[in-house]
């Protein structure tokens, strides 16, 4: 059955300064195919460009700085090799046709010092480690360390690699940045009381917890413009343990103090079908609609139907797809035509080859 060009996913829509075909955008997804020196290699602007009929892709997460790497073989935008080698990639999915965002990500206390540079101590918000999960190394999984609080002065220096890495963006060829600001990285872990202890201006109050998200947000706006700027948030998951007294306080202040930046979108996890943690006793989704006023990306577990109905019920304005973008390059197609999706295969997500990657049939190629 084909569905009509009324249904939600197939809205065209406007986000920030982009037009988009479509409102089915394709999630970040760590996937570990850069170099050990975090370079992307043509095998990913392969793997994105098959992808390319998305509304908007949003890149796996990549680290601003070496001090901000969470993973072996996931990809950097410090540096001019990395620049180069996203230049090969957004070259791609333009000459396809497609939009691409690089969302940011600064692991802050979730990576290991063997990853970092001189294997330094990670850093954080405060000395309080991950304790209900372990770090996956280069040669499987330890517990994680306790990280070195970050001194004050310290911040602003963050604050400006993330800025630079938005420089870097705009030479590496991205429509724009996303903040990853969700499930226990750097920003988030300012954000929840169980990962902030500080007793200074960023830590304590809704307001000091929230200053660092909202400096980096800033400085990424001042290169970028507020319109080519999104951010990500989960609320309620305990991913990475991500603990907070009062979740649905914190995020509602969070997503209030992103309103005066008119950003391109806010994008908003939830946790159906992809727990590793307790799941919130109230949907962030719909928490944040009637709070936030500009345009708000929902992800987690939708497929279609649920994907139209958000959006024709105006509780969300584009639906962000992860793992069915990971099986099904074609998602778009699929979605348009109503046929089967392929399942995606859990042991290839992280790391390895083309095999789980770039060898996902389209439908109509099968
Ligand atoms: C293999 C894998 C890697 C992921 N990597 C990231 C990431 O780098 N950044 C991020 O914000 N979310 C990441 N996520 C979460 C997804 O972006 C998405 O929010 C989640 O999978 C829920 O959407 P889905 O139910 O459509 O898969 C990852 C999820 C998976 C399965």
């Amino acid at each position: 059955m084909l569905i009509s060009k009324k249904t939600g996913l197939f809205t065209p829509i406007r986000l920030g300064s982009l037009e988009l075909p479509n409102r089915i955008i394709m999630s970040p997804l760590t996937r570990l195919r850069a170099t050990p020196d975090c370079v992307p290699t043509l095998l990913m602007a392969e793997y994105y460009t098959q992808r390319a009929t998305a509304g908007l892709i949003i890149t796996e997460g990549t680290h601003p700085s070496l001090m901000g790497r969470g993973y072996t073989t996931s990809p950097g935008l410090h540096n001019k090799e990395q620049v180069a080698g996203w230049r090969k990639v957004t070259d791609a999915v333009h000459a396809a046709g497609g939009r691409i965002f690089v969302q940011l990500m600064h692991a802050g206390r979730v990576t290991h010092s063997s990853l970092l540079p001189n294997c330094a101590r990670p850093i954080a918000p405060s000395a309080i480690p991950v304790v209900s999960e372990q770090v996956r190394i280069w040669d499987g999984k330890v517990p994680f360390e306790t990280p070195r609080p970050l001194e004050l002065d310290e911040i602003p220096l963050i604050v400006e690699e993330y800025r630079r890495s938005a420089e870097l963006s705009i030479e590496a060829g991205f429509d724009g940045v996303e903040l990853h600001a969700a499930t226990g990285y750097l920003p988030n872990q300012f954000q929840v009381t169980g990962s902030n202890h500080r007793t200074d201006a960023y830590g304590g109050t809704l307001e000091n917890r929230t200053r660092f998200t909202l400096e980096v947000v800033e400085a990424l706006c001042s290169v970028r413009g507020a319109d080519r700027v999104g951010v990500k948030i989960a609320p309620g998951f305990t991913v990475n343990d991500t603990f907070d007294d009062d979740p649905a306080e914190t995020y509602i202040y969070v997503a209030k103090a992103l309103n005066p930046f008119k950003l391109a979108y806010l994008h908003v996890g939830y946790e159906r079908g992809y727990t590793r943690g307790t799941a919130p006793n109230f949907n962030p989704i719909d928490l944040l609609r009637s709070v936030y006023q500009g345009t708000l990306l929902a992800v987690g577990g939708f497929d279609r139907q649920q994907g139209d109905e958000a959006i024709r019920s105006g509780r969300a304005d584009a639906i962000v797809f992860g793992r069915s973008f990971i099986s099904n390059p074609d998602l778009v197609e699929r979605l348009r035509l109503d046929v089967p999706l392929t399942e995606a295969d859990l042991s290839t997500f992280y790391g390895g080859s083309e095999f789980g990657y770039t060898d996902y049939p389209n439908y109509l190629s099968k």
